[in-house]
């Protein structure tokens, strides 16, 4: 696919097929992750591949109940990685850039999952006080979202957004 296809072609699925997702397409995924930009080239995230179904459903449940993402065959649950962050900039803009870093390599993936043909959807933050418990994960992290991905049948839906008119600003 080209960019713009990518770009454009992208949409939220919510319901899969029970067809797995092979390691290599991870491994694409994770690949396009490490090409993306960060604070001081630092990565301040951590990203867990989510396969066992038991940890799906908990983070389902945590997820404000939404049942239909445990369906999906793997998770990306990414984090905010403070600790690795604070190696070069202390406590300044901790508040930020590593939540940064976590968010674009988050959007990363989810279109890179969308190039290897996989349906995926961003899951909001509703997780973050049970996230690091649920992965078993030590450290000084910041939950920040959780990707379900898998195959799907959904196509993209028409939606409404808000032209460039009403929120860019130009000065
Ligand atoms: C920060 C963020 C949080 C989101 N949380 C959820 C969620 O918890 N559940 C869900 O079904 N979709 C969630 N979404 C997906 C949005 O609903 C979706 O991106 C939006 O409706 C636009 O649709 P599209 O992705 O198909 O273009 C989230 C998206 C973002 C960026």
């Amino acid at each position: 696919m080209d960019f713009w296809e990518v770009i454009e072609g992208r949409f939220s699925a919510r319901s899969y097929t029970s067809r797995e997702v092979p390691d290599e397409a991870i491994d694409k995924i994770l690949a396009a992750i490490e090409s993306a930009p960060s604070a001081g080239n630092l990565q301040s995230y951590k990203v867990v591949v989510v396969r066992d179904e038991g940890l799906r459903r908990k983070l389902a449940d945590a997820s404000s109940h939404q049942g239909w993402m445990a369906r999906a065959p793997v998770f990306l649950v990414f984090f905010a990685d403070l600790d690795q962050f604070m190696t070069r900039y202390g406590e300044a803009h901790i508040d930020t850039m590593p939540l940064q870093d976590a968010t674009i390599a988050m959007a990363y993936a989810q279109l890179a999952a969308f190039n290897l043909g996989l349906g995926c959807c961003w899951i909001g933050t509703f997780a973050r006080y049970d996230a690091q418990r649920i992965c078993g994960l030590k450290g000084n992290l910041q939950f920040t979202g959780i990707l379900t991905i898998g195959h799907t049948t959904e196509s993209k839906p028409r939606r409404r957004r808000r032209k460039p008119r009403e929120w860019s600003i130009s000065l």
